[in-house]
């Protein structure tokens, strides 16, 4: 059945939304139907493209790996995020959401920011296109911030949150993303919204999770984050199932007869 932003927002209160991110067609086949939206994050440039953030990756290749997750998924909503630098001022950020919608299937797009990106979620929401806010730890910003810091350790902060959550939801957005915020925190701001909180490193009261999928399956092993636990040990797997491939080539037991033409 195919998932909406309706679908997803009628499911606060009722059920835990589920999501995951995927780069590719291949992933987005996988996982859809089995996860209610799929992220093509801009997470992308580190998990997969070897960078030490999320900032080198282009506008225009979040849309190369918007189109080829789209080929892959029938069900499920795809959320297509706006890179770094892709949406500067209201007009820059009209346009490259508006090449996502034209140029993909994706359902809804993804920004980083709170009362600051208020006006611009408005502005998008206006033209037609689906927003989801991302608040608290905003990676995207982390450069700016001098690192990641964990959001609503003090009374200052979680008052900032508080605007931001309502301010998003005032704007339009169909929902929001709490990243790295302490879970008392994102309950009370899950607590005080309408729309559904995505937590990520935030706990479990927010109404759905994501993670992205490299760290959910046990891939990206050079680090791993707190909140982060793998539910598959993909690394050693894979690793394991490739020595066996070299090892059957190298004896002479691959390919058999039955393997050949
Ligand atoms: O880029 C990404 O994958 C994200 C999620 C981690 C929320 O923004």
């Amino acid at each position: 059945m195919k998932i909406t932003i309706n679908t997803i927002a009628k499911k606060k209160g009722v059920e835990k939304i589920t999501s995951i991110t995927a780069y590719d067609a291949l992933f987005g086949r996988i996982f859809d139907g089995e996860v209610d939206f799929i992220l093509v994050g801009d997470s992308l440039a580190h998990s997969f493209g070897g960078y030490h953030d999320t900032l080198a990756i282009s506008f225009d290749s979040m849309i190369y790996h918007a189109q080829a997750v789209c080929r892959g998924v029938r069900n499920s909503l795809i959320v297509g995020d706006m890179s770094f630098g892709s949406y500067q001022d209201e007009d820059m950020a009209l346009r490259n959401a508006i090449r996502y919608y034209k140029e993909s299937n994706v359902g809804a797009v993804k920004l980083e920011g709170g009362c600051e990106r208020a006006g611009m979620i408005k502005r998008l929401v206006d033209e037609g296109i689906a927003v989801m806010a991302h608040i608290g730890l905003t990676p995207q910003f982390a450069r700016g911030e001098g690192g990641y810091k964990i959001k609503g350790k003090d009374l200052k902060s979680a008052n900032k949150l508080k605007e931001d959550a309502l301010a998003v939801q005032e704007a339009g957005a169909f929902g929001v993303v709490l990243e790295g915020i302490k879970h008392e925190v994102a309950s009370e701001l899950t607590q005080m919204l309408k729309i559904p909180t995505i937590g990520i490193g935030s706990g479990v009261e927010c109404d759905g999770q994501i993670l992205v999928w490299s760290d959910a399956f046990g891939f990206f092993s050079e680090f791993k984050p707190k909140f982060v636990r793998h539910f598959l040990q993909g690394e050693k797997l894979l690793k394991d199932a490739l020595r066996e491939y070299v090892k059957a080539v190298k004896d002479q037991t691959f390919p058999n007869d039955s393997e050949c033409y």
